[in-house]
C-alpha cells in the first residue's frame, strides 16, 4: 500500500520538477520552485490521480492537473506564511519562502504560481478542449474569491475575535472557513480527477460532499497537531493558533470534542465511499492518516 503512495509521490515530484524549469527572471522561478519541491505530503495530487484511476481514467491524463493543484497549494502556503498573514518562519521543515527570498519575491512567487498552474493544465494536458474548460472552471472556482481566498479572509478577520461572538455564530463561521480554506482544494483535486475520467454530475456532487468532509476532518487534525505535535514532526512552528487567537475547532471546543468530530467526519467519508462502491486502499490510507494525526486508534 505505502508502495503505491510512494510511486504516485515520485511520479508527481518528477513532473513538478520538469514543469518548473528555472528561467529568466531566475529569482521568481527559484522562489516558486523552492516551496513546491520541498517535501510536502502531496495529498491533493495523490487524490486527483487516484480518483481518476478509481473511475477508470488513465492516470497519465491527470498528472498535469494534479501537479497544477500542488502548485496552487504551494501558493496558498507561501501567502499563508507571510508576516501579514500567519507570520510563520518554517514550512515543510525549512525556512518559509519570505525568509529565504524576502516578502516581495514571496508575494510575487505566490501570484506567479496561481497563474502558472492553469497554464500547466492547458499546456500539458492531452484532453479534449471541453474537458480542459471544465477543469479550469473548477480551478478558478476553488482557487479564487469563491474558494480558498474566501476561507482565508474569514480566518484572518476572526483572529482574536471569537470570544465576542456566540458559540453558534462561531460554529457557522468555523464551518465556512474550514470549508473554503481547506476543503476547497480537496474538492478541486477529487472533482478534476473524476472529470478527467468522465464521471457524471450526480457522482461529482457526491464526491464534493466527500471532499468537504475529508477537508474539514483534515483541518481539524492540523489544528489538533498545532497543540499536540512537535516542530520535528510537523516541520512548522507549533502553538501558533492559540497565540494568534485563531478560530479553530480545538480553540472552540477543546481537544476531546475535536477528536470526536474527526471520528464522525471520517466515518461519514467511509460511508460515502461505500455508497459509491469505491474501494481504494489509497483513500482508506489517507483517511486513516487523518484519524491517526488526530490521536484516534
Ligand atoms: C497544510 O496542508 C495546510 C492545511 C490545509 C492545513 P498540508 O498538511 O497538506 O501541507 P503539506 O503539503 O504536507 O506541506
Ligand atoms: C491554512 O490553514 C490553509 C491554507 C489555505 C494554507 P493553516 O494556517 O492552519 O495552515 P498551516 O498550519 O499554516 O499549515
Ligand atoms: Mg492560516
Ligand atoms: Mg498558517
Ligand atoms: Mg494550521
Amino acid at each position: 500500500m505505502q508502495e503505491i503512495i510512494k510511486n504516485y509521490t515520485n511520479l508527481i515530484n518528477k513532473k513538478l520538477d520538469e514543469y518548473l524549469k528555472i528561467q529568466y527572471p531566475n529569482t521568481i522561478f527559484e522562489s516558486m520552485k523552492y516551496t513546491v519541491t520541498l517535501p510536502g505530503k502531496r495529498l491533493r495530487p495523490i487524490m486527483c490521480v487516484e480518483t481518476c484511476k478509481i473511475f477508470g481514467g488513465d492516470i497519465e491524463n491527470a498528472i498535469p492537473t494534479a501537479c497544477a493543484i500542488e502548485m496552487l497549494h504551494a501558493q496558498t502556503l507561501i501567502h499563508d506564511d507571510l508576516p501579514c498573514m500567519d507570520n510563520d518562519d518554517y514550512r515543510r521543515g525549512k525556512p518559509t519562502n519570505h525568509k529565504v527570498f524576502g516578502e516581495a519575491i514571496a508575494t510575487l512567487a505566490g501570484d506567479a504560481l496561481l497563474t502558472f498552474a492553469p497554464q500547466v493544465i492547458t499546456q500539458y494536458s492531452k484532453l479534449p478542449d471541453s474537458i480542459i474548460l471544465k477543469i479550469l472552471n473548477e480551478y478558478f472556482q476553488y482557487a479564487g474569491a469563491y474558494g480558498v481566498i474566501a476561507g482565508q479572509v474569514i480566518d484572518i478577520e476572526n483572529e482574536g475575535k471569537f470570544d465576542k461572538n456566540s458559540k453558534a455564530d462561531c460554529r457557522k463561521i468555523l464551518e465556512y472557513l474550514h470549508n473554503h480554506k481547506t476543503s476547497d482544494l480537496f474538492k478541486l483535486s477529487i472533482k478534476t480527477g473524476a472529470i478527467i475520467a468522465g464521471v457524471n454530475d450526480n457522482i461529482l456532487g457526491k464526491l464534493e460532499v466527500f471532499a468537504e468532509k475529508f477537508g474539514f476532518a483534515f483541518q481539524i487534525s492540523d489544528d489538533i497537531l498545532d497543540e499536540t505535535s512537535t516542530f520535528e514532526e510537523l516541520g512548522k512552528t507549533i502553538g501558533k493558533d492559540k497565540q494568534a487567537g485563531k478560530l479553530t475547532y480545538t480553540t472552540l471546543y477543546g481537544l476531546d470534542e475535536a477528536k470526536c468530530k474527526v471520528d464522525c467526519l471520517t466515518k461519514e467519508c467511509y460511508g460515502i465511499m461505500k455508497k459509491l462502491g469505491i474501494k481504494s486502499d489509497i483513500f482508506s490510507s489517507l483517511i486513516e492518516s487523518v484519524r491517526q494525526r488526530s490521536g484516534l486508534e
